[in-house]
């Protein structure tokens, strides 16, 4: 088989997107030119590597493998890249982190405050949900994460930094918010701003109900906390976020926390990394930063 690294780091960039036009776009190549790698990429494997049925691309068995290859060469340049780095001691290099939506407040002013000190080092930050991390996890496109409990059965290095309760929420005016040691069997009657599948707090919400019995009925699905947190601002229902998500509106008493019984539910952050992974000197140093002064970000605001 005789293929070039490049025909691989353009099928790469297709297979992860999907489509040769934004893989065209974030190559800075033409679309003839994507399509010209690949063709060449599929003659020299003697199979087709992508299927295209109706609309939408997908990949054939064969481009499966290729992307499984593509996929283990692009971590392996990478991390060579990073020790080679660490070699010539250079001070930068590129901080690939990935963190869970409710954890990005946190993330970003932490971030600001590492790279006031460590100003040359890039900073790849990706912002998903649970189900999106642990994808990014596996494919190994990312040194480290912070999420909610990683998955007992895989293998990771976490540890925990920080609490996250979550809180039900309500606008600032609302009936409720007089209420002291709320039942939890009213929540019934309300409806609820609930976030959407593969999120890692609709399942800690959803197994917290579930253990108590108790059914929230008339919910509305929104995929992010900011939508959750205005929707809820604007009246259409309450919701249950991360009170690390919600301090300004709290400030600006936009929004009440309600005493409710049993509540905050109490989670915790992890930080964590595949075992394996050959971490890079700006992932080291980030990883420690967020394991010292945690706390102190949070209580300061930065
Ligand atoms: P998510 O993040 O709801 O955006 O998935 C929360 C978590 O898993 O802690």
């Amino acid at each position: 088989m005789n293929i070039t690294l490049r025909q691989l780091q353009v099928f790469e960039k297709v297979a992860r997107r999907m489509s040769f036009t934004r893989a065209a776009e974030e190559l800075y190549l033409t679309q003839p030119a994507v399509s010209m790698q690949i063709k060449q990429l599929e003659e020299s494997v003697g199979l087709p590597l992508f299927e295209r049925l109706g609309k939408r691309l997908f990949l054939t068995e064969a481009g499966r493998e290729i992307y499984r290859l593509s996929r283990t060469i692009a971590a392996q340049l990478e991390e060579t890249g990073q020790t080679l780095e660490a070699l010539k001691g250079t001070e930068g290099g590129t901080l690939t982190i990935s963190v869970v939506s409710t954890v990005h407040y946190f993330a970003i002013r932490a971030l600001a405050s590492h790279c006031r000190k460590h100003p040359k080092v890039r900073i790849d930050l990706r912002v998903t949900n649970r189900r999106g991390l642990l994808q990014l996890l596996e494919e190994n496109a990312t040194d480290l994460a912070l999420m909610g409990k990683p998955p007992a059965d895989w293998d990771l290095i976490a540890e925990p930094f920080m609490d996250n309760p979550l809180v039900v929420i309500a606008p600032h005016a609302h009936p409720l918010t007089r209420r002291r040691r709320i039942p939890l069997a009213e929540l019934e009657n309300q409806t609820f701003l609930i976030r959407e599948e593969g999120s890692g707090t609709r399942s800690a919400v959803e197994a917290f109900f579930n253990r108590r019995g108790i059914a929230i009925t008339g919910s509305m699905e929104m995929n992010t906390n900011t939508a959750i947190i205005h929707g809820v601002e604007a009246g259409l229902g309450l919701g249950i976020v991360s009170l690390h998500t919600i301090q300004r509106e709290l400030q600006d008493k936009r929004l009440a926390v309600l005493d409710v019984e049993s509540f905050p539910i109490v989670r915790k952050w992890y930080l964590a990394h595949r075992s394996g992974k050959k971490l890079s000197r700006a992932a080291q140093a980030f990883k420690q930063f967020v394991q010292q002064n945690a706390w102190q970000l949070m209580e300061t605001g930065g």
